[in-house]
């Protein structure tokens, strides 16, 4: 069901990687409520035909950008304005990548270049998309810019590696430059803090299948999902969320005000 929510908003959407990523889902939601946007990804990481079939579904155009390379996100935020016609209304960022959780590498044994070149991917690629918005001053006022996020910010999950640090970076750096944004631009700046969800990025983790299931069995609701994450978005690019900023909000069933559960006590209960 569409609400008209976006209708006359123009954005960018980054990390659409194929139909599991969350921006994949959360372009085709931001589409039937009448949003318009470019889509851009690393061209390294870019599944071209893939992009290409949401690009066409979502009469949309594609611009490659390096999330941690200004130059290319220059050449992004300048494009992507002429393309549509005027400043952007809404940005979702939707990246993250750890090459010690890819190769495996244990949290106690880091590569320190991995972990660099992770926390640039994951977290300094959203203060560098701010700068270059702010820069060239490409945000209309009450726009809305969101970045994901995971509870390993905030509490240990042993096997999300570097990428738990990435992510307090992550969630810091919205609330300083959103700081900025909404002092100056009235721009407002939140992260989402999803439920793991089985996406390429997601599926990296190790254990992931253990993890997914006890955060389900954890949260009242169950997990949230990668449309319920697209949902939750939509209501922050709206104008129903006007001053909500510098907020880290949960999209997860309720396992983070979750102690126990019911059904996790009974798998721990003999008879
Ligand atoms: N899947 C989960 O369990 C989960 C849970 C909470 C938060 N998140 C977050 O959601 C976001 C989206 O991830 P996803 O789960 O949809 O997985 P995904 O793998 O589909 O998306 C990650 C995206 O990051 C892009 N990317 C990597 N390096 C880049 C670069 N240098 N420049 C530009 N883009 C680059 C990839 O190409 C890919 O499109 C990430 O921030 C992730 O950490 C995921």
């Amino acid at each position: 069901m569409s609400y008209n929510l976006l209708k006359g908003k123009r954005g960018i959407i980054f990390g659409a990687l194929d139909e599991n990523s969350i921006a994949w889902k959360t372009a085709e939601r931001v589409h039937e409520e009448g949003g318009e946007f470019v889509l851009t990804n690393a061209p390294i990481a870019m599944r071209m035909g893939q992009i290409k079939q949401l690009a066409e579904k979502t009469g949309s155009e594609i611009i490659p950008a390096d999330a941690t390379n200004l130059e290319e996100l220059e050449n992004l935020v300048a494009k992507a304005q002429e393309i549509l016609g005027g400043k952007l209304d809404f940005v979702l960022h939707s990246i993250g990548m750890s090459v010690n959780v890819r190769k495996g590498k244990h949290y106690t044994d880091s590569n320190y270049d991995w972990t660099h070149k992770g926390w640039d991917v994951s977290a300094v690629s959203f203060h560098k998309t701010m700068s270059v918005l702010y820069k060239q001053d490409a945000m209309n006022e009450w726009g809305s810019i969101v970045a994901l996020t995971y509870m390993a910010a905030q509490r240990v999950f042993p096997d999300y590696n570097d990428m738990a640090d990435n992510k307090a970076y992550l969630e810091s750096i919205a609330r300083s430059f959103g700081y900025f944004f909404g002092r100056d631009k009235k721009v407002r700046v939140n992260t989402i803090s999803q439920s793991p969800t089985p996406t390429t990025a997601g599926q990296g983790v190790k254990g992931f299948d253990g993890f997914i299931s006890y955060a389900d069995k954890m949260s009242p609701l169950g997990n949230a999902t990668a449309e319920d994450c697209a949902a939750y978005t939509v209501s922050l690019f709206s104008d129903l969320t006007k001053r909500v900023t510098l907020q880290n909000l949960y999209n997860d069933g309720g396992f983070s005000n979750m102690g126990v559960s019911d059904a996790v006590m009974d798998a721990f209960t003999k008879e």
